[in-house]
């Protein structure tokens, strides 16, 4: 039994480094942005964690005029209004590779825009099991409350601690 136990071991010591080890890591930054200052953060991002980049486009694109926040019956103004509305996606995502996702926006009425939770509920089922890390650029606003949204508005995923990522 001792020697079966010794061949054993010294078998799993002769594997090489890769075999023993759990598999990597597999990290997706997806983001969308509406002029371009979340895009330079994602990339950002995806370069210091070798990580898959991937926009969330809208199917009808954000026009100036459509991010008017002054005017209350602006396109971004009405989305933000209504809790249930989810703009359409142009191209849905392939997530399954993945085990951790950074999921970055503009903060928008000190939240995520709604196409944010059209993402989040296309993709709900697989998003179960993966790690999900929000990060956001602002005018001047923190996270804080974006994140709480998230928390409440989809309980059942594993979100950890998010980051505000305007430059200084
Ligand atoms: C409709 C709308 C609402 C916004 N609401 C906020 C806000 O509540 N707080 C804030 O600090 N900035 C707000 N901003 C500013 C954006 O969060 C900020 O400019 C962001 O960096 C833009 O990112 P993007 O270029 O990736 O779209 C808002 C911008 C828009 C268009």
């Amino acid at each position: 039994m001792r020697r079966m136990l010794t061949i054993a071991l010294a078998a799993v010591m002769l594997l090489p480094a890769c075999a023993q080890s759990s598999k990597p890591v597999k990290t997706l930054v997806t983001y969308f942005s509406a002029t371009g200052t979340t895009k330079m953060a994602a990339q950002r991002l995806a370069n210091q964690h070798s990580a898959t980049l991937w926009e969330i486009e809208p199917a009808q694109p954000y026009t100036a005029a459509d991010l008017d926040w002054r005017n209350d019956q602006s396109r971004s103004s009405l989305e933000m209004k209504d809790p249930d509305e989810r703009p359409t996606i142009k191209q849905c995502t392939d997530i399954t590779p993945y085990d951790t996702i950074y999921v970055g926006f503009p903060i928008w009425w000190g939240i995520c825009p709604r196409i944010i939770n059209s993402w989040l509920d296309n993709n709900l089922e697989q998003l179960q099991s993966k790690t999900l890390i929000p990060f956001a650029t602002s005018g001047s606003s923190g996270i804080e409350e974006a994140e709480d949204y998230l928390k409440k508005t989809y309980p059942t995923l594993n979100w950890q601690k998010g980051m505000l990522l305007n430059r200084r």
